[in-house]
């Protein structure tokens, strides 16, 4: 049976894992998968996690099954982080809630929960999109499309020939959006274009499902959900997924969550049902311990303060790489406009280079991106952004 079966090509930003492992330039500098990573290129625990963790050790005396939704703290608290806390919508209890291994599986169990819904439904992603999106959305059966979404020339989001495509779409249709820090391009929605999101969602009647996997990392916990709160306020119905991998570190953890916004209390408490019946179907339960933690941050005032010091601390030093990185090149005299690197936000750019130049910078110089000249710019670091600029002057 499974001789019918053939290997499937490498994953390639996983192929670039081993390649930067196996390259002994002392120069070398990885850009490629996307980690937050400190100056020392270490992707370290959170103080406030780990503070977390020890505490949890401490005090958890059962191992025993929690129930299907997952932690019940850590729901609220993730309700909060994205709704705002005083958000009406909570008040009204219009969220049904899940939690899920990671932002994937929030993704997963949102593309199951579409699929139940009678009639030929398309989901929307942007043009580019994050390549897993893709495969977490198809295998559930779903039909997908793109939307137009980034200018290639000038580094930014093309919202004209978005809109254009948002007002042609109805009922049947849910747009996937970046809550925040776009990738693979790191080109967000204005607060402007946000707002016309939601008129054209509202009028139009199609349904949002907002994926954010970094709040936090762009312009701060409460700036980067604006857009998506606005969102929240002019429509009726709205899906999102969370991930708490990058904003809390907790890659490894799988930890994140599924949001559904519904009509009514009532419609929440039979999706509730329907979301915990598609992770039943899927893998019974969510892993717990990382829900955990991040109950015990965001319900510990001094744990939650050191938290957001953190988080921000790590946005600040993304946002001065970019800053570094632009200064360095323009001191090399390119002459190319690469300005979009810091109006951009989050942990990725597109360079906006060629597949060959992508190469060259890989085989001459050790350093290592996606073929598509999506950089982490979180690799960087001060020490080599000299280095990496010389060398994009080099290949250009
Ligand atoms: C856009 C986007 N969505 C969701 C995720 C989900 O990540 P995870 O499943 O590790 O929480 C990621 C991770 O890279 C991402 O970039």
């Amino acid at each position: 049976m499974f001789d019918q079966l053939n290997a499937l090509p490498a994953d390639p930003l996983l192929g670039l894992i081993s390649q930067f492992r196996d390259d002994p330039n002392p120069k070398k500098v990885d850009l490629g998968v996307g980690v937050y990573r400190d100056e020392s290129g270490h992707t370290a625990i959170m103080s406030a996690v780990q503070k977390a963790a020890q505490q949890h050790l401490e005090t958890e005396d059962s191992k025993t099954y929690i129930g299907p939704g997952g932690v019940p703290g850590f729901i609220q608290g993730v309700k909060s982080l994205v709704f705002g806390k005083d958000s009406s919508i909570l008040k009204d209890e219009r969220i049904a809630a899940i939690q899920t291994p990671g932002g994937c599986g929030a993704l997963r169990v949102g593309a199951e929960l579409i699929k139940r819904v009678k009639g030929e439904l398309t989901v929307w992603v942007s043009d580019p999109t994050w390549a897993n999106h893709i495969p977490l959305i198809k295998s559930a059966g779903l039909n997908i499309k793109t939307y137009p979404y980034f200018d290639h020339s000038t580094g930014a989001v093309n919202f004209t020939a978005m809109d254009e495509q948002l007002a042609q779409l109805g009922p049947t249709d849910i747009v996937l959006l970046h809550g925040c820090c776009h990738n693979p391009t790191g080109a967000d929605l204005s607060f402007e274009n946000w707002q016309q999101v939601a008129s054209r969602a509202a009028q139009n009647g199609f349904i949002p499902f907002v994926d954010i996997a970094y709040q936090g990392l762009g312009d701060g916990l409460e700036e980067d959900v604006k857009g998506v709160r606005y969102l929240a306020e002019k429509v009726d119905e709205m899906i999102v997924a969370t991930s708490c991998s990058k904003n809390f570190g907790l890659y490894r953890e799988r930890t994140g969550s599924l949001l559904i916004q519904t009509k009514s209390k009532e419609q929440a408490q039979a999706i509730q049902t329907q979301i915990q019946d598609v992770a039943r179907a899927n893998y019974s339960m969510s892993p717990a311990y990382g829900g955990f933690l991040v109950d015990l941050v965001l319900s510990n005032d001094s744990l939650r303060t050191e938290w957001e010091a953190e988080l921000n601390s790590m946005a600040l030093r993304v946002k001065s790489l970019r800053a570094g990185l632009l200064k360095q090149i323009q001191l090399q005299g390119i002459e190319q406009d690469f300005s979009f690197i810091t109006q951009q936000k989050g942990m990725f750019s597109y360079l906006g280079i060629t597949k060959e130049q992508v190469q060259r910078l890989k085989s001459e110089y050790s350093i290592y991106m996606a073929d598509s000249s999506r950089v982490n710019v979180a690799g960087l670091n001060t020490h080599c952004l000299e280095y990496v600029a010389q060398s994009l002057k080099a290949v250009l």
